[in-house]
């Protein structure tokens, strides 16, 4: 299967190819719903149906549900052969679901005496099976061993759950809900991503520089620019922690580990304690460039003349990390509102970065707190592309496919 180092990887199994394999056992029935799930994930899949399937569940059922015509022999009705070698060509993946007894030792001896069995020998190197069948019948030695067998050759097994069977029996041997199973199959895709394997440390909100215990100096700022990025590292695959200053979104992904902060300084541990061995390092924080020289720890009391703050400088925390920088990819972010291109690239070789992504805050729909931005990705070499104004998720795309072709 070719690798997709593009963002059509948001929703994993979108445009896979999927054949599904049916066999005659009562768990038949979960099939359309499994077949349901696939497509809403938006796969196309192809069915292909035992004789003793269609006992359990019709042609014309899953025809409908998978827009394609099924295959349910070797031959189609108008006697046109049901080329299994092409087939199995096209798809990424074949799930069978569920696997009888039956047809699980077929699998394991390359038995050929139907056309799921055909299409499986081709395409046996990319497989998912989800077993179904009898306690006692699951229990047997020799399905055991068959299971193994199978597995040994690569195939991916769901295994199946606990619970009453049709027999009435309980115990193992219930196919595994489609929705586990569907689990299962992006959890094979994973494996392909292209920045499985990789650590991910990115930035993002504005820092809050406290002034008393109730007043603070801050940006507008919120945080989704950087969120995005954060999300569209972790869709390929990558293991991400996110730095995330005071932003009133939510990060729900399990890839994502989430550091909330609030002051730059907090920022700054956060970073540099997490920096080291990471693979891809993005700032976009809105890191406060000022902050009261000594926050009071009592609020302010208001007086008739008026106050004076003395602000100091903060830390900058991406010139930090170019300065320590191994072996890190590191991605800056310019907010300008004039000058942008030149500005970008005065920070890009000042932090000693690997990229940095510039936009302009007096360009309309760009900026913070709206869900548009226009950016220039620059690269270390000068090399500038520009891009159109987007949604900032297919913004957080352009810039992770670009941090992709970069690292290969
Ligand atoms: N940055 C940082 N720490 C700071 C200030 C900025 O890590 N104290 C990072 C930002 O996260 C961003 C990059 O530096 O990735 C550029 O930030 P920006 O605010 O555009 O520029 P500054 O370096 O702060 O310079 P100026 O405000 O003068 O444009």
């Amino acid at each position: 299967m070719a690798l997709l180092p593009f963002c059509a990887l948001i929703r994993m199994l979108k445009d896979k190819k999927i054949i599904l394999g049916i066999t005659g056992g009562i768990a038949a029935y979960k099939s359309p719903l499994l077949l349901r799930l696939l497509i809403k994930e938006g796969a196309q899949v192809k069915v292909i149906l035992t004789e003793a399937a269609q006992e359990f569940v019709t042609p014309q059922t899953l025809s409908v549900l998978s827009k394609n015509k099924v295959i349910a022999g070797f031959f189609t009705e108008n006697n046109e052969w049901n080329n299994h070698v092409h087939l199995a060509e096209w798809a990424d993946l074949m799930v069978i679901a569920p696997l009888t007894a039956n047809t699980l030792s077929k699998m394991v001896t390359g038995n050929c005496d139907n056309a799921l069995m055909a299409t499986y020998l081709s395409a046996w190197q990319k497989c998912i099976v989800a077993p179904a069948m009898d306690k006692e019948m699951y229990e047997h030695p020799g399905v055991q061993s068959n299971l193994q067998l199978l597995e040994s050759y690569g195939t991916s097994i769901v295994p199946p759950d606990a619970g009453e069977l049709a027999s009435g029996l309980f115990g193992m041997g219930r196919m595994a809900e489609p929705e586990a199973i569907v689990a299962h199959i992006k959890n094979y895709f994973s494996q392909y991503l292209p920045l499985k394997g990789k650590t991910a440390l990115v930035n993002a909100g504005p820092t809050y520089e406290a002034i008393d215990p109730v007043r603070f100096i801050g940006n507008h700022s919120s945080g989704k620019m950087g969120i995005a990025v954060a999300e569209t590292l972790a869709y390929n695959g990558a293991q991400v922690t996110l730095v995330l200053g005071p932003s009133s979104q939510t990060v729900v992904d399990k890839n994502i580990e989430v550091i909330r902060v609030q002051s730059s300084d907090q920022m700054y541990e956060a970073m540099v304690s997490n920096y080291a061995g990471k693979h891809i390092v993005v700032c976009s924080a809105a890191v406060a460039d000022y902050k009261p020289a000594k926050a009071s720890t009592q609020k302010i009391k208001k007086k008739d003349e008026g106050i004076q703050l003395k602000l100091v400088k903060t830390r900058d925390i991406l010139s930090e990390l170019g300065r320590s920088k191994k072996k890190q990819f590191l991605v800056g972010f310019a907010l300008e509102t004039e000058n942008v291109i030149e500005y970008a690239k005065g920070k890009l070789k000042a932090k000693k970065l690997d990229m940095i992504v510039a936009n302009s805050a007096s360009e309309k729909g760009s900026g913070f707190g709206g869900d548009t931005n226009k950016i220039s990705i620059i690269d270390k070499h000068n090399k500038i592309i520009n891009f159109e104004l987007k949604p900032k998720a297919e913004v957080a795309c352009d810039i992770v496919d670009f941090i992709i072709e970069h690292l290969k």
